[in-house]
């Protein structure tokens, strides 16, 4: 099945899809952009994403492009058009628009609405809770990571040196030695003493979606959760390590750098977190109307 892309009011075969050379998303990476993903032709979470992509919006003044409501037809059109998939995943992209380039904001354009949806395999537990590596890497980032902006050229070298290192994902460490967040996902740590801990959702990383669902269903299950910063020291001693996302779900960490993690198996409380996330994704996958049928 083909794949159909959205570009500013047009559904078109992804391969034909074009934006200007002087989008500013490709000039400046002046632009925010949402991944959700799609389960049994449900978006999972999207409110949320939504919510999410509002207020990024609004941070970078730019304009919403489309009414919300429009937004969530073209949502709801994308995925029925690239056929309701078992699973996948949605990009959404807005950038500040096309304009003869110049730094300052232009006035008068519109901004540039581009949306794609590539197909996975459906996410088995046996796949997901394989445990990887990390590395830890200097967050090279902007003062604003709390914004899903384009810009992620230190994320993207990060993910690099990670794939290089034969690991799966580099945690980044601010200037006081500790880890603010993955180059895609949120990291978190859980005690010797059974404490799930994850960096608080301030300005110094992105306030996953998965995470705030984590957090959720931490605190359902009754585990004792912290927001608090942690050091990678503290990180290398944990018993368990995991980091969360839309692509990555709850996934295990064995190792830190050269340090092992528990005895390289998914540990007691990630594996009752994944299954709990993955439960909570069925379970909208199973409530909700796919968007095909609505
Ligand atoms: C830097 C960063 N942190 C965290 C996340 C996880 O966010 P979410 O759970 O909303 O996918 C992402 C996802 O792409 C990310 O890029």
């Amino acid at each position: 099945m083909s794949r159909i892309a959205y570009v500013n009011g047009a559904y078109v075969h992804q391969r034909a899809a074009r934006v200007h050379i002087e989008d500013r998303g490709f000039q400046f990476a002046d632009g925010v952009y949402e991944v959700c993903a799609i389960r049994r032709g449900v978006l999972i979470d999207m409110d949320l994403h939504l919510e999410r992509l509002a207020w990024s919006l609004d941070q970078l003044r730019i304009d919403v492009p489309v009414s919300w409501r429009a937004l969530r037809i073209i949502l709801a059109e994308m995925v029925r058009r690239n056929g309701a998939p078992a699973f996948g995943l949605l990009y959404i992209q807005v950038t500040r628009g096309t304009a003869p380039r110049n730094h300052a904001f232009p006035t008068g354009i519109a901004p540039t609405l581009v949306m794609t949806v590539r197909t996975l395999p459906a996410p088995a537990y046996a796949v997901l809770q394989r445990s990887v590596a990390v590395i830890t890497r200097p967050d090279l980032r902007w003062r604003r990571p709390d914004i899903k902006s384009v810009s992620l050229l230190p994320n993207v070298l990060g993910k690099q040196e990670a794939m290089e290192a034969g690991a799966y994902e580099a945690w980044l460490v601010d200037d006081e030695q500790r880890i603010t967040e993955g180059t895609a996902s949120n990291a978190w740590i859980i005690s010797r003493e059974g404490e799930v801990i994850t960096r608080p959702a301030d300005r110094s990383i992105l306030n996953g979606i998965t995470r705030r669902v984590v957090l959720r269903l931490a605190r359902r299950l009754g585990l004792v959760v912290s927001e608090r910063a942690f050091s990678v020291a503290e990180a290398k001693q944990a018993r368990e390590a995991f980091f969360t996302g839309t692509t990555a779900f709850v996934k295990p960490v064995s190792r830190i750098d050269d340090t092992a993690i528990g005895n390289g198996e998914i540990g007691p409380h990630t594996d009752e977190l994944l299954r709990a996330y993955l439960a909570h994704v069925e379970a909208q996958a199973a409530n909700s109307v796919p968007v095909a049928r609505r």
